[in-house]
């Protein structure tokens, strides 16, 4: 098992480039084997859970060639099976765009269940929904796999989401952009990385409109040519990580390559809370000095433009520091508090119920050697042990790297003493 070994009780200071968008990442890599010709992806994350997905696509018969450390060119032309049923799938909640790609492309789709994170029922049927309504209604699942066809061929038709979705707005997109006549999604989910997916279509020949209002209106076309370049939005989720470091570290941290707008969310519930934030064109410096405090205030995760369920462990983290007793409400998953108990571990003072977790800051954590329930709960076990003084065990980093690129040099730039143990 490798671990990060970290020191805490150290200030982090300096300025730390983000990456691009892990999520937005997978939505338009799958858009790419929805297009009828090659593609060049810019401002890829080399994470695990691209790497992982990138080679399913090579198994898929894709042409996948990395032309820079995070530039990959996809070409899905040789690509004339839509079965997907490699053990990869299951590794990762991404592969269920392939759906959506491959229904499409084939009006037929054979796929292992995808796995990633666990918290919660993570269902998929609205996406299933989506696509009965656009003729494929032809559908079988069993635990192992999943068969969809619409035996007539795709159709425009009207969706309503009766539950904000950010899959099943993009896999419904995803088959949508081939389906015959106009497809419109009513409800649709407005997170940046559903714009960043819209946007790449739209390069590559489709006709996407709404995308980040309510209402998606698509225009299918029978090819989508592709032979673009197009760049990914940066991670809006690792931006807010090393963001909340600065308080919880009495910090300075300036992160560079993102979209400020992104960010209001967090960035407006740190000044609440006494940060100094000063926001660039693309850029946020986040202060807090070692003589100040901040206060607890409470989060509420909604989709965007909320506050994200993604920064929900990260932020459980951050107020253990404050002053005072800080509230969160998780109104996304309904099982997102399980690593709680890992920073109860440390001597957190948290209590959750249901939806609602109530900590009460200011309480000393103390060292310990903790797991990483899931992908952003390891970031919240790595910032907790940033924030106490003595030496923390962090297990399971794999989890962490799915999803942040280059985390341990990054930190390291940012003055953090951590080390990486790694074993086979
Ligand atoms: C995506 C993100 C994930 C994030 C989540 C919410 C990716 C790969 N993952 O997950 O990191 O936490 O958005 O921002 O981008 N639901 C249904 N039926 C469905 C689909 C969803 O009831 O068919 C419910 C879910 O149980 C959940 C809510 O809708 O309560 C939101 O889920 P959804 O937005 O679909 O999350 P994902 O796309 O899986």
């Amino acid at each position: 098992m490798s671990i990060y070994r970290i020191q805490g009780g150290i200030p982090l200071h300096g300025e730390v480039t983000i990456s691009g968008s892990k999520n937005a990442a997978l939505g338009v890599l799958a858009a790419a084997m929805a297009i009828d010709g090659p593609s060049v992806i810019e401002n890829v994350p080399r994470v695990s859970d691209i790497e992982t997905l990138l080679r399913i696509f090579s198994k898929l018969g894709a042409d996948v060639e990395w032309l820079s450390h995070d530039t990959v060119s996809i070409d899905p032309t040789k690509v004339t099976s839509p079965e997907a049923l490699m053990p990869e799938v299951h590794e990762l909640r991404g592969s269920y765009y392939l759906l959506g790609a491959f229904l499409g492309r084939f009006s037929r789709v054979r796929q292992a269940l995808p796995g990633g994170c666990n918290f919660g029922s993570r269902p998929i049927d609205l996406h299933l929904k989506g696509f009965t309504a656009l003729g494929a209604a032809n559908q079988r699942m069993t635990d192992e796999q999943i068969e969809i066809e619409a035996e007539r061929g795709l159709k425009g038709a009207s969706i309503f989401l009766n539950v904000v979705s950010v899959g099943a707005t993009i896999n419904i997109m995803l088959a949508a952009v081939h389906a015959e006549g106009v497809t419109v999604i009513d409800n649709a989910a407005k997170e940046p990385h559903i714009v960043d997916v819209a946007n790449f279509l739209n390069a590559m020949g489709a006709e996407v409109r709404g995308a980040g209002t309510d209402v998606i209106k698509i225009n299918g076309k029978a090819v989508l040519p592709g032979r673009k370049t197009y760049a990914i939005i940066p991670d809006q989720i690792e931006a807010g990580t090393f963001m909340m470091m600065a308080p919880l570290t009495h910090g300075d941290i300036k992160v560079n390559n993102v979209i400020p707008t992104h960010m209001e969310p967090l960035t407006n519930k740190l000044i609440e809370m006494g940060c100094l934030v000063e926001v660039g064109d693309d850029s946020i410096r986040t202060v807090l000095r070692p003589d100040e405090t901040y206060t607890a205030t409470t989060f509420k995760t909604m989709p965007y433009p909320g506050f994200p369920t993604d920064l929900q462990p990260q932020t459980v983290a951050m107020l253990c520091g404050a002053e005072g007793s800080g509230r969160v409400i998780e109104n996304v998953w309904d099982n997102r508090y399980q690593y709680i108990e890992h920073l109860q571990r440390m001597g957190a003072n948290i209590m959750c119920s249901g939806r609602l977790a109530i900590i009460q800051g200011g309480v000393p954590l103390k060292p310990a050697t903790v797991p990483c329930r899931d992908l952003r709960a390891g970031a919240a076990m790595v910032m907790a042990a940033l924030a106490t003084e003595g030496e923390s065990v962090i297990e399971q980093i794999e989890t962490i790297e799915r999803g942040y690129e280059n985390f341990v040099q990054k930190l390291q730039g940012l003055g953090a003493r951590i080390s990486e143990e790694r074993s086979k």
